[in-house]
């Protein structure tokens, strides 16, 4: 997994191929029937922290928030709640069947090409997911955030460092970082706000 996470960021050789896209989506198929294990009142505390603290510090405005491998939704009433409208996206179809049917929207797609208008987004949010650099900064509209959580720190297996989604997303960023539990997070925001001009 960590190597897959940094060939998608753009960080190791071959990057994102349709082959490791199609084997990706295999092996989070087959865990998807398991996957509500994995959901823990500290797991949650994690994405709340990064909600209150994170965003807090950022001023978040309301809007839409895509929310990138949300797998079986775990998370996404906590981002409908915080920005008022959530479009979840992920590659597994079995993952999204055992999401809830609300707050979010669903769709099956590639984090790396998602069918969102450009500069549509306020928010893109990243719990255990993959980073596709180009592809969240294309959604963002100016001064849009990134929200990264690593649920367990470092020992996820799908983790970066917040200095490597920093180092890995194009343009200026800036944002705060912090631990939570067991679990990381930070929340960046693109240099690029108007207010900020
Ligand atoms: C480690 S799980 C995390 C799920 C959820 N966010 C959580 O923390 O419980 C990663 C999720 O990303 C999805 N995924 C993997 N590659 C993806 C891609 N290229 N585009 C969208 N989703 C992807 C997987 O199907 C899986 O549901």
């Amino acid at each position: 997994m960590r190597l897959v996470t940094r060939r998608a960021a753009g960080l190791a050789s071959e990057g994102w191929t349709t082959e490791l896209r199609d084997e990706t989506e295999r092996y989070f198929d087959a865990l998807s029937e398991d996957w509500h294990t994995r959901v823990s009142p500290e797991r949650t505390a994690v994405v709340i922290d990064a909600l209150e603290r994170g965003l807090g510090a950022a001023a978040a405005p309301r809007g839409l928030a895509v929310e990138v491998g949300s797998g079986i939704g775990t998370y996404s009433p906590l981002f409908a709640e915080r920005f008022g409208s959530v479009l979840a996206v992920d590659l597994s179809l079995p993952m999204l069947v055992r999401s809830p049917a609300g707050p979010a929207r669903r769709v099956r797609a590639d984090g790396a090409s998602l069918p969102v208008r450009s500069a549509s987004a306020v928010a893109v949010a990243l719990v255990n997911a993959f980073l596709f650099p180009a592809e969240v900064a294309r959604l963002l509209a100016p001064g849009g955030l990134v929200l990264w959580v690593n649920s367990s720190g470092a020992e996820t297996p799908i983790h970066l460092t917040p200095e490597e989604v920093a180092a890995s997303l194009p343009g200026a960023w800036s944002g705060v970082a912090s631990q939570a539990g067991d679990g990381l997070w930070c929340v960046l925001r693109r240099d690029d706000s108007p207010a900020g001009r």
